[in-house]
C-alpha cells in the first residue's frame, strides 16, 4: 500500500516512542523520536553550563549554543536499536536521565530551539513512510500527515511504566520523582506559548492505560487497513 506520514503526539511517558517503533517495524517505515532531539539540545546545554538543575533556563545562552549542535540518528546493529547521535557521540541513554527530563521542557519552550528542530524534523520526514512522535507533530511539523494519533493515559500508569524502564537500566530514580516530572512536563508542554501540546482536530485519540502493546497494534492496523 501507499506510504504515508504518521504523526503521534501526546503526554509524557505514554509509550509514544515504543508504539511508533512498533508501527515502523510492522510497515517498514522510518521512526523519528523528536523528543530525543530536544533532549539532546538539553544535554548539550547542561554539559556546557548553559542550563543548571534547579535554576531557571537562560534562553539566550541556550540559543548561542545551537550552531555547535549536530543531531542525528543511527542504527546500532550490535544492540538492534536506533540511537540518538549528538556531535558524533551516542547519547541515547544520557538524554534519558532525570536531570535532562527536568530541564527539557523549559529548553523546548524556547522559540529558536523549536524553529531549528522543526526544520530538521521536516527535512528528516520529507519522504513518506515515516512515523514521528512528539508534542507538535500533527499540529506544526506535519499538519498534512495522513494519520494523526494523540496518546494519553493515567499519569500514575505512565510514571510506573517509566519507573520500571529506568530500574531495568539500573537508574534508581524514585517513582515519586518520576511522577512529579511527568506531571510538570505535561503542564509546561500544554501551557507554553509556542506550539503547546494539543490534539490536532483530526487526530485519533488512543488512551492506552489499559492496553497491551499487541492490542495497540491491532488498533492501528485496523485504521491503516481502512486508509
Ligand atoms: O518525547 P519525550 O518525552 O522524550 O520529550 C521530551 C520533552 O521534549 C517533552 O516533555 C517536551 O517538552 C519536548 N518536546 C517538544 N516537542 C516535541 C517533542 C518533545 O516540545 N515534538
Amino acid at each position: 500500500s501507499k506510504k504515508i506520514t504518521i504523526a503521534i503526539d501526546g503526554y509524557s511517558s505514554c509509550g509514544k516512542s515504543t508504539f511508533a517503533k512498533a508501527i515502523a517495524k510492522e510497515y517498514g517505515y522510518i521512526f523519528i523520536d523528536s523528543g530525543a532531539m530536544y533532549r539532546a539540545v538539553t544535554l548539550y546545554a547542561l554539559n556546557r553550563g548553559a542550563v543548571t538543575v534547579g535554576k531557571s533556563v537562560d534562553a539566550a545562552k541556550v540559543v548561542a549554543l545551537l550552531p555547535a549542535i549536530k543531531i542525528g540518528f543511527q542504527f546500532n546493529a550490535n544492540v538492534g536499536r536506533f540511537e540518538t547521535i549528538l556531535n558524533g557521540e551516542v547519547v541515547e541513554d544520557a538524554i534519558r536521565t532525570i536531570d535532562v527530563s527536568n530541564l527539557v521542557s523549559p529548553v523546548s519552550a524556547i522559540g529558536q530551539v523549536r524553529e531549528q528542530m522543526v526544520a530538521l524534523q521536516q527535512v528528516m520526514g520529507k519522504e513518506k513512510g515515516i512515523v514521528m512522535d512528539g508534542r507538535d507533530i500533527g499540529t506544526v511539523v506535519f499538519p498534512d500527515a495522513e494519520l494523526k494519533i494523540f496518546m494519553t493515559a493515567d499519569p500514575k500508569v505512565r510514571a510506573m511504566r517509566r519507573f520500571k524502564e529506568l530500574q531495568e537500566k539500573g537508574d534508581n530514580t524514585t517513582l515519586e520523582a518520576i511522577e512529579a516530572n511527568v506531571r510538570s512536563r505535561d503542564h509546561m508542554d500544554e501551557t507554553r506559548d509556542i506550539s503547546p501540546l494539543r490534539r490536532a482536530d483530526d487526530a485519533l485519540i488512543l488512551d492506552n492505560g489499559n492496553m497491551t502493546p499487541a492490542e495497540q497494534m491491532v488498533w492501528v492496523k485496523e485504521i491503516m487497513n481502512k486508509l
